[in-house]
């Protein structure tokens, strides 16, 4: 009888000790990524389109295109149950659906984020911290026709001003996009569905032509097998020399890089500095020529000078952005003679700090470019400060190139790393090195948290001189929190 108690207590105990294992392996599990979507590897996919003019906005819908966001998620249960219609996806400015504010039916600007909203809780996944929406493919078309007076500078609204330093073939060179939707489809245990077009109005759904421009991304999956494989193409043309298409990880909630109004995403949780990871797979077929700034990876935040988090205020918030460029042709514009194209310093993984100034320490091939925020008071000179028109406010850009001293955060250290014929799966300490990246801030204020709404991959064609053409697979995606990020991230979800 004893013994045949104490068995039973040791089973019981075991069997306790086994469940609370698999109970705290799975909380540590689902806390380790602050994506919805770990790896790309849900069936149920949530994918969503939106296109940006210059300054990040809608300017004028394409005629008949509607609104330039879009959706594709799906629950897979033997067969695909689509969670948005085309009737969603076609909505226009005037045309109202559920959760409108009424005021901003007829401005196409605020339509857009209204309309974002909106395929966000059709696509919404419950979980925890909070839910989260989709994937994002984001195209962009870098045209800009100074006369329209359609961009602020720096966030400040501005008159119109004489042509020459933008690309743009006229009027309407800002214009939104043709977007060609193949819903997904189910067919031999394979999902495959995608989002392409041109910005040529004159043409259709075709597909690719000489001389037209043009973006693709298709996705694709066998049922229960490993990740998505997104198949990106991007090509430039004449009149649409410089272009851009990313796929994004955005907040779910709050600002994401380069907006100043809420957004839907994929980051339940937002990775802070230094405490996270970020794994992919790239496997890039084509380059997209020597114009194509290649970003492996792009995180982007937005904070204010003054290292207060932004309140949507464009005077004051700045978007900060951090690019490492993989396309082996890209220059350091960084240099000794260069020194406004270099941050004021550099910071080794030891926590050394390096000046600019000093040419045996300094490693001026590992940064491309760095620019300051026009909206900055007490800069350190020379410098060079960011395009004030390309985003709704003032903006801060760091862009590194594969070197050596990238080499302990898992990130590329020698030109052609990653690059055509290099296909990798990344596993890169992008909190590691974003806290050691040199930001601006006013002189004696506290450090601003570097959270990052925004992590993306994709390539920026940067006014191309002939048609360029990109094309690239992207899975495998993941943001891993770690483990004191955890702790830092359960502490301040307990505050709240
Ligand atoms: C939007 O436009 C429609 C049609 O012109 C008009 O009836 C409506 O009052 C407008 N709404 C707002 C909020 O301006
Ligand atoms: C280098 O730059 C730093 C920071 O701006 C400055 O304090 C230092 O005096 C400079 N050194 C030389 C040799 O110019």
């Amino acid at each position: 009888m004893a013994m045949e108690n104490t068995t039973l207590f040791v089973l019981l105990l075991n069997v306790l000790l086994v469940f609370s294992a698999s109970l705290v392996s799975a909380e540590q599990q689902s806390q380790a990524s602050a994506v919805g979507d770990p790896g790309m590897q849900r069936d149920g996919l949530r994918v969503a389109f939106e296109a940006w003019n210059f300054c990040n906005e809608v300017g004028q819908e394409a005629p008949h295109m509607g609104s330039p966001r879009a959706a594709d998620c799906f629950d897979l249960s033997g067969s695909l149950t689509h969670k948005v219609t085309e009737a969603d996806n076609r909505l226009g400015v005037g045309d109202s659906f559920p959760g409108i504010n009424p005021e901003n039916i007829n401005n196409t600007d605020l339509y857009a984020i209204e309309k974002e909203l909106y395929l966000g809780s059709l696509c919404e996944v419950a979980d925890t911290p909070r839910p989260w929406q989709f994937w994002m493919v984001m195209l962009k078309n870098g045209n800009y026709d100074t006369r329209s007076g359609l961009c602020p500078q720096d966030g400040k609204k501005v008159p119109p001003f004489s042509p020459g330093r933008f690309p743009c073939f006229g009027q309407g060179c800002m214009n939104q996009p043709i977007l060609c939707h193949q819903w997904t489809q189910l067919k031999d245990g394979t999902m495959q569905g995608g989002f392409s077009g041109t910005y040529d109005l004159d043409s259709g759904c075709g597909g690719e032509q000489d001389g037209v421009s043009y973006y693709e991304v298709v996705w694709e999956k066998k049922v229960n097998v490993g990740s998505w494989m997104f198949k990106h193409k991007l090509r430039t043309s004449k009149k649409y020399p410089w272009l851009m298409l990313y796929l994004r990880a955005d907040a779910t909630k709050g600002f994401s890089g380069g907006y100043h109004y809420d957004t839907r995403g994929m980051l339940k949780t937002l990775p802070e500095s230094p405490n996270f990871k970020v794994k992919l797979s790239l496997d890039i077929k084509k380059g997209g020529g020597g114009k194509s700034q290649f970003y492996l990876l792009d995180i982007g935040s937005c904070w204010k000078n003054n290292g207060a988090p932004c309140d949507g205020d464009v005077l004051t918030d700045v978007t900060r952005y951090s690019e490492m460029i993989i396309n082996p042709e890209t220059p350091a514009w960084c240099s000794p003679k260069g020194l406004a194209n270099c941050p004021p310093f550099h910071i080794t993984p030891d926590n050394k700090k390096f000046f600019r100034n000093d040419t045996a320490n300094f490693p001026y091939s590992a940064y491309h470019y760095y620019c300051a925020p026009g909206n900055a008071q007490h800069l350190e000179q020379p410098v060079s400060t960011c395009d004030p028109y390309s985003n709704p406010q003032a903006q801060e850009i760091v862009q590194l190139l594969p070197h050596p001293i990238w080499g302990q955060y898992g990130y590329p250290t020698k030109k052609g790393d990653g690059w055509v014929g290099d296909a990798r799966t990344w596993e890169l300490d992008v909190g590691g090195l974003s806290s050691r990246l040199y930001f601006y801030q006013d002189p004696g204020t506290s450090p601003a948290k570097r959270i990052w709404t925004s992590i993306d991959s994709g390539t920026e064609i940067f006014v191309s001189d002939k048609d360029e053409v990109a094309e690239w697979t992207l899975s495998d995606f993941d943001v891993i929190l770690t483990q004191s990020g955890t702790n830092l991230m359960n502490k301040a979800e307990r505050k709240k």
